[in-house]
């Protein structure tokens, strides 16, 4: 175990054995279409190429990377664009794919544009869902695991750019970001 984690939360066979399990409900309630599974980068891009490796029908890929503004102490939060799909979504059925969904902020606004951009469904799959910590009013259509309130590393989530490559996901210890 790396030594800034306090515990580890889930194991590589953990998160192997669930993603695949979610990953094959989603395949199955989309069976027939043609979706662009979008990663929210950077923190699902290990997620999302695990998932999408068992997704049967035809795929696209694309990404988009965002950061939030606002959420929690402004009332009138933002979601900035820092890199914007490269596919017209028009009609077109979207599967976004996220490492987590804390107050749902993100997500919420996400959902909103694509929305607006005219996609024919959306599907939110998340990995981990930190429910307690909830202000808006959203909830993903899949989540692999409900975690509790701590900050977690690892599987693609990071801590200040670190920790993205553990292939396991940790408790960070409080002694890392409190200092
Ligand atoms: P939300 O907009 O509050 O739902 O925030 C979601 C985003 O916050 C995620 O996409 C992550 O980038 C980040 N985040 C929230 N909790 C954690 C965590 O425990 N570890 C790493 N990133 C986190
Ligand atoms: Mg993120």
């Amino acid at each position: 175990m790396h030594p800034d984690l306090q515990k580890i939360l889930l194991t590589q066979d953990q998160i192997r054995a669930r993603v695949s399990e979610v990953a094959g409900q989603v395949d199955r309630a989309l069976s027939g279409k043609r979706p662009l599974a979008i990663g929210i980068l950077k923190g699902s891009i290990i997620f999302y190429a695990d998932f999408i490796r068992c997704l049967t029908m035809p795929l696209e890929l694309d990404f988009m990377a965002v950061s939030s503004y606002g959420s929690g102490s402004t009332s009138s939060g933002k979601l900035k664009i820092k890199k914007d799909l490269d596919t017209d979504i028009k009609g077109r059925d979207v599967i976004v794919i996220e490492d987590i969904i804390d107050s749902g902020f993100t997500l919420a606004c996400l959902k909103k544009l694509l929305n607006e951009r005219g996609a024919a469904s959306v599907t939110i799959v998340t990995l981990l869902d930190k429910h307690e910590r909830r202000t808006e009013d959203i909830s993903p259509d899949y989540n692999c695991f409900e975690i509790p309130d701590e900050f977690v590393v690892g599987y693609g989530l990071d801590y200040n750019e670190e920790y993205r490559s553990l292939p396991y996901i940790g408790i960070l210890k409080r002694s890392v970001y409190e200092k």
